[in-house]
């Protein structure tokens, strides 16, 4: 089965042809950085307005790069929340005008539900069934817009184990970033000059690292970064970034590990924009060898926003027999949601709210 995938929710515009839910046959993705990278965040009216300019082009090479024609898609799938409001309708209604043409099921796909199963989805795997053996999962998402702790017994049986309370991962990132008077967006720019400072040189603090929650809080580590250039004019910026990483990356870490081993997690799943963070990726390997944990984690591109794992997730929505209506809305702030009881008949999403994408 061939499912056509179509994802607007932030500034990314992409489109991608799946078959089977694992066997990515194009996976289509316009960044918008460039654009958006003067004013240092996304600005939602240029986000909309390129997406408009874009989807169509970006769909015709999906199917293109697929060597496939509308004619073999089984089924169109597409974000409806969260995200900007105006990014959102931009694909839903080209997914919903497209699978009305073709008579074909439309599936309207939680982007959050969809980073926090593509790792088992999409890790690897060249088509077929994901293998039941790594469940259950301690998934994380971490991007700019989340940071979710969920433990994942099976597709569509997830429960939220905790969240960010403040600013997500990748929001801190970027917010230091800016700060030190570096790039947008900030993460990789850290990701890079942490490569060259010191872990150790400046002891930032790990911020609910001993809560017995899984909550997340960030805000106050950004603001001790602030305090401290504000302090030490002449600090390297590279010790800076690399201390500062080293405290993300301590919590992250920490908070699944822990979050695991209580729950008897056979692996651990990361995915979102910060899930690429290299010295993130170190640390989760080697402390999830040292526990017997297998570990998920998707390639680079997959991490990020993309328009493989909602198909993806769509094949197994279908397959459950969940498809949705024409007349579904885009739902900016909506949450990951809780687990479907076994035989619910459709898509439940009444969980807690996930703030929308953050605007800088
Ligand atoms: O998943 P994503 O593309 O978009 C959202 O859905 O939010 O994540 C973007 C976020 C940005 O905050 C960016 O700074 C961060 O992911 N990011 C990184 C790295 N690459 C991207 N953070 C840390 N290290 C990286 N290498
Ligand atoms: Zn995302």
């Amino acid at each position: 089965m061939n499912i056509l995938g179509v994802e607007t929710s932030c500034d990314e515009t992409s489109a991608a042809v799946v078959r089977d839910g694992a066997r990515i046959l194009s996976n289509i993705v316009s960044s918008q950085i460039d654009i958006h990278r003067p004013y240092g965040g996304v600005v939602p009216e240029l986000a909309s307005r390129n997406h408009l300019q874009l989807i169509d082009a970006v769909i015709r090479d999906a199917l293109a790069a697929a060597q496939l024609t509308y004619a073999d898609i089984d089924a169109v799938a597409a974000t409806y929340g969260p995200g900007l409001a105006s990014s959102l309708l931009i694909g839903l209604n080209a997914a919903k005008g497209i699978a009305l043409t073709l008579e074909k099921p439309f599936i309207g796909i939680n982007h959050v539900e969809a980073h926090l199963y593509s790792p088992w989805l999409l890790s690897g795997r060249n088509g077929g069934i994901p293998s039941a053996d790594v469940l259950p999962i301690i998934s994380l998402i971490v991007s700019g817009g989340h940071t979710i702790l969920a433990h994942v017994t099976g597709i569509g049986q997830h429960r939220i184990l905790g969240q960010t309370i403040d600013d997500a991962a990748g929001e801190a990132f970027d917010k230091v970033a800016k700060l030190l008077g570096l790039g947008y967006p900030g993460g990789p720019e850290i990701d890079k000059l942490a490569k060259c400072g010191s872990r150790e040189a400046i002891k930032f603090p790990r911020s609910m690292l001993d809560d017995p929650s899984y909550n997340f809080s960030f805000s106050g580590l950004k603001t001790s970064v602030l305090y401290y250039v504000r302090k030490n004019t002449q600090a390297h910026v590279e010790d800076i970034c690399a201390s500062f990483q080293e405290a993300v990356v301590d919590v992250l870490v920490g908070k699944a590990i822990r979050a695991a081993i209580a729950h008897g997690a056979h692996s651990v799943s990361a995915s979102g924009g910060v899930s690429i963070n290299s010295r993130f990726r170190e640390k989760l390997g080697t402390v999830c060898a040292e526990h017997g944990l297998r570990l998920l984690v998707a390639d680079s591109q997959l991490c990020t926003d993309n328009a493989a794992m909602i198909a993806a997730l769509a094949y197994y929505k279908l397959r459950d027999g969940q498809t949705s209506d024409f007349s579904l809305e885009a739902a900016p702030s909506i949450g990951l949601g809780r687990a479907r009881p076994p035989g619910a008949p459709s898509i439940m999403t009444d969980g807690p709210a996930v703030r929308p994408y953050h605007e800088l």
